[in-house]
């Protein structure tokens, strides 16, 4: 009986670590997509650049509203009122929409994630 505790135990630790590696893999590619797609307009916490320092964007944006404002910024600058005032703060100068897929974009917002815990 022992046994099978231990074993349940040893099984919920590992798969506990394994995810929360995955979860840095994943981060870690979103840092390489960040550092070479977007690093050109945004720092991270080092201030603003052409686009806002990207620093804390999980705490004040929902995740659902950053995957838009990446997969598509044209659409939400056409019809979402905080992607609206942030293109005004920015000197009129639109993010881009670079293509990238859901999966890259979900490595970038992990990413964003992490840093954010920090
Ligand atoms: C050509 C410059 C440029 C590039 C490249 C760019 N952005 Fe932006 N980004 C902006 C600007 C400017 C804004 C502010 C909104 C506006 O003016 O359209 C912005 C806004 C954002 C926002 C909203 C920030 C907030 O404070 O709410 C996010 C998130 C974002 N960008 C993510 C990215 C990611 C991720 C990449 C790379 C894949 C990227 N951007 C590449 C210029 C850029």
């Amino acid at each position: 009986m022992r046994i099978i505790i231990l074993i349940t135990l040893f099984i919920t630790i590992s798969s506990f670590f394994s995810l929360s590696f995955a979860q840095d893999k994943k981060a870690e590619a979103g840092k390489a997509i960040f550092e070479s797609k977007c690093i050109v307009c945004h720092t991270m916490g080092k201030g603003k650049l052409i686009g806002p320092d990207l620093k804390g964007v999980t705490q004040r944006r929902k995740t659902d509203w950053i995957k838009k404002m990446i997969k598509d910024p044209d659409a939400m600058l056409k019809t979402d009122d905080t992607a609206k005032k942030l293109f005004q703060e920015h000197n009129n100068v639109p993010m881009i929409n670079l293509g990238l897929k859901d999966a890259e974009i979900d490595s970038l917002i992990a990413y964003f994630k992490f840093e954010d815990k920090k």
